[in-house]
């Protein structure tokens, strides 16, 4: 199988990340629950894990590094803690239902900075637009439908002018485009760890500038235990139950084998592989491909729709043919509604360190089969 569909998640890890997973299983316990030898192992992975991601993202004291169990899950943490029922919020008209439906369970007032795709002098306006009298912002780094790299630093900078707190969604950023947190003075950001960090399933990670966020779940932390109200300090007063040990050790091989690669050379590689994936379709009339015209506005992701062709129906054909890819409204009806491709929805191409130039050509001719 030809696996493109590395926005959903990564299926080819790293080997060391298998083992790690593997090992940890057999080592450690709980981390903070014991002085005894597989409790401090477990401990010791989790501070190095930690570390290793206040480095890459630019946090410059490892607690407020939150291991969370999904982006989702720090995402609704975030929310949680930032708006009350009423707050207005503004988000860009690109983010994901990670973020739309905890807004709207919340009660928030939600107004959406709406801008054409691959436009970022449109995003920015639009945040200018509305931020005045905004409680919060919730902004996409990379759109998981279209990999449009949101303008993070410009919208980062009138939040920070506003005085609005900024919630930075990263999960189709992080292992290839850089994150900045404490520079960009963001409140949080979240971000899986089986995406782009390499990590298994079931891991994620929220960087948290609030010393004293509003926990979602409550209970034990192997700390304070005698008081009936969770620590108030970080990262226990977010981090109750048994940390998933396990995925955590994967997480931190996945992104000890970035640390060798690079995130940037990983984003340059992907952008090679989309570049070459483009230029095969570019040609056809059948093809309405979603291609930046400035290549520093995309990631490693194209959608694209085929003149005649469902795309759940062409997502089922290439998958016959062995090709591995999402199609419809990628958990986003909102940044299909933006990008006007709501109805239709798109099929996405989203590739990782590991594919290669031939699996990025075979899938092009396949692609372009089916449209004739
Ligand atoms: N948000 C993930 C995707 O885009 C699951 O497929």
């Amino acid at each position: 199988m030809i696996y493109l569909d590395c926005a959903a998640t990564s299926l080819q890890k790293p080997a060391s990340v298998r083992y790690a997973v593997s090992d940890a299983m057999r080592t450690m316990s709980s981390p903070g629950r014991g002085g005894y030898e597989s409790a401090m192992a477990a401990a010791g992975m989790v501070l190095d894990c930690r570390t290793a991601l206040a480095d890459m993202f630019c946090v410059s004291a490892p607690e407020r590094v939150i291991f969370t169990s999904s982006a989702t899950h720090g995402l609704n943490i975030a929310i949680n803690s930032l708006v009350k029922p009423g707050d207005r919020v503004v988000i860009s008209g690109y983010e994901h239902n990670a973020v739309w439906r905890p807004l709207y369970g919340r009660g928030a007032d939600i107004r959406v900075a709406a801008s054409q795709l691959f436009r970022p002098e449109a995003a920015m306006d639009a945040f200018r637009r509305l931020l005045p009298g905004a409680n919060a912002a919730i902004c996409c780094q990379v759109s998981n439908v279209f990999g449009y790299i949101l303008p993070l630093e410009e919208i980062a900078a009138l939040c920070r002018r506003a005085g609005v707190p900024l919630i930075v969604d990263a999960a189709q950023a992080a292992g290839s485009v850089g994150l900045d947190f404490d520079g960009l003075g963001c409140a949080f950001a979240a971000m899986p760890g089986h995406k782009g960090l390499l990590g298994p399933q079931g891991t994620g990670v929220l960087l948290c500038r609030e010393e004293q966020p509003r926990p979602l779940l409550y209970g034990g932390t192997g700390s304070v235990s005698e008081s009936v109200e969770m620590p108030d300090f970080l990262p226990d007063r977010l981090e109750p139950g048994t940390h998933n040990v396990p995925g955590i050790a994967g997480l931190l091989a996945g992104l000890e084998w970035l640390g060798r690669r690079t995130p940037a050379a990983v984003l340059a590689h992907e952008r090679e592989l989309a570049a070459a994936f483009c230029d095969i379709l570019s040609g056809s009339d059948k093809i309405r491909l979603f291609r930046a015209a400035d290549p520093s506005c995309q990631a490693g992701v194209v959608s694209l729709q085929i003149k005649g062709v469902d795309c759940e129906e062409a997502a089922e054909r290439l998958a016959a043919r062995g090709i591995a890819v999402r199609a419809g409204l990628h958990c986003a009806p909102l940044a299909h509604q933006t990008a006007g491709t709501l109805r239709a929805g798109t099929v996405r191409f989203s590739f990782s360190p590991f594919n290669t130039f031939s699996e990025v050509r075979y899938a092009a001719e396949q692609v372009l089969s089916l449209g004739v």
